[in-house]
């Protein structure tokens, strides 16, 4: 029987599960900082969603999909969260009485893609949408959010990489500027470019074949296809973040691999992870609500890939620690042990109580094992004198201390 985790999972083990867990509380105390709510969808979807959302062009949903059928259902396990919370935000009607809302979520999504460095089957976002307002500051905000979540992660050497898709006219003008400036270079692009050059031009430019890279390295870009107000509304959003000191570059060629963005598109590249080096991504999609339900809605939001925030920290596991683990010798040693560990939980110092029928020498190795800070001895001649010894590994030094009175001294010690 094969016991390796399925290619492209991975298991997060206890060492690591502590940085994730910081990973989301900074996330948790950001987001909330900023007004987002959190909401949390199914991790599987109906297969029309994403077709309808992403785009049938798309590398997510020609070939990357985990798709499955129940009865007459056909499902497939999110690759992204965003065309599930606009699912839930028009089933839910969350737009009542409220203009704008703002969503967060964290959790699992999976894509069928050939696992490398940071590239994984299912991984994880932290992302943000949000709905209800075309505003340019709240482009600004956005980035402000995600360059304070980096922040509050400790990453930094990262640059955010922005573009403009302009509106629906723009987004078509932008696509005959492509036809006309690549058709030349038609014939050299790859087969799949080929077919995509008719039937969606944007996908072109999310290829990574080396012969598409430098026929796309050789064209000239411009913002010649951005409407006035468009170009209006652009520039506001770079303004706002060059006042925030936010490091962007603007990325010409920048369209995102998902067909329901318009207006401004970012992503965050960071030198420490290899090929696949952005760590997080998003922009507007406006045109999603009327894809979907024929609703004229603005909104915009991002999603961090956790893995990829750890790779940027170069921090992938914690130091584990123990306050307090305690020791006993004898049947009456264990009772009272348990009864200590128990006056410590009440007061929410977190220790644990060795189990182990060994000798005190190698209770004692367990607790280095453990990195326990005290251990708390008790044998029968504690019992005896209703004290317990109470050792301090860093030191070595060691007080007698009564029972009752345990629980008050560690409090005492653990605050220094
Ligand atoms: P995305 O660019 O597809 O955007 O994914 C966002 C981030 O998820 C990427 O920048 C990367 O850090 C991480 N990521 C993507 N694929 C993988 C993978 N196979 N393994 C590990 N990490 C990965 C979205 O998904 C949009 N929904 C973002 C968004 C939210 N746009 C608007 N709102």
């Amino acid at each position: 029987m094969n016991l390796q985790a399925p290619r492209g999972t991975k298991d997060i083990l206890p060492g690591e599960s502590c940085i994730w867990q910081e990973i989301e509380a900074n996330a948790r105390c950001v987001l909330s900082i900023y007004n987002y709510s959190e909401i949390r969808t199914p991790v599987f979807e109906s297969l029309t969603l994403f077709k309808r959302s992403l785009g049938e062009e798309t590398d997510i949903v020609q070939k990357q999909m985990f798709v499955f059928s129940q009865g007459d259902d056909q499902l497939v396990l999110r690759p992204e969260a965003t065309a599930s919370i606009a699912r839930a935000y028009l089933e839910h009607n969350l737009g009542h009485g409220v203009k704008l809302r703002k969503l967060f979520y964290v959790g699992p999504m999976f894509r069928a893609e050939r696992p490398q460095k940071g590239r994984l089957r299912q991984f994880h976002h932290i992302g943000v949408e949000a709905i209800g307002s075309t505003e340019p500051y709240l482009d600004v905000e956005i980035l402000e959010v995600a360059q304070h979540l980096l922040k509050e992660w400790g990453i930094s050497g990262h640059t955010f990489l922005i573009n403009s898709l302009g509106c629906e006219k723009d987004k078509a003008a932008l696509a005959g500027m492509l036809h006309e400036r690549l058709s030349p270079h038609k014939k050299n692009l790859c087969l799949t470019c080929q077919e995509r050059f008719s039937r969606n031009i944007f996908r072109v430019l999310d290829c990574k074949k080396e012969e598409c890279k430098k026929i796309r390295g050789s064209i000239k870009f411009s913002h010649d296809y951005l409407c006035g107000s468009c170009r209006v509304s652009f520039d506001k959003i770079l303004k706002g973040i060059e006042a925030l000191k936010i490091p962007y570059r603007l990325e010409f060629q920048l369209v995102r691999g998902l067909d329901y963005y318009s207006g401004m598109v970012f992503e965050i590249t960071h030198p420490n992870l290899g090929s696949q080096d952005a760590v997080g991504a998003g922009g507007r999609y406006d045109l999603l609500f009327k894809q979907l339900a024929n609703k004229e809605l603005g909104a915009i939001g991002f999603a961090f890939g956790i893995e990829r925030i750890i790779l940027a920290k170069q921090v992938s596991t914690c130091a584990q620690t123990l306050p307090a683990y305690c020791i006993s010798i004898g049947e009456a040693g264990m009772n009272q042990s348990r009864l200590i560990a128990r006056q410590l939980r009440d007061k929410a110092i977190r220790c644990d109580v060795d189990f182990s029928d060994s000798s005190l020498k190698s209770k004692l190795n367990e607790a280095n094992r453990l990195g326990v800070e005290y251990v708390i001895i008790i044998g029968d001649t504690e019992i005896a004198q209703q004290r317990a010894v109470v050792r301090s590994m860093k030191d070595s030094k060691q007080e007698e201390v009564i029972f009752v009175q345990v629980s008050d001294y560690l409090a005492q010690r653990l605050k220094g």
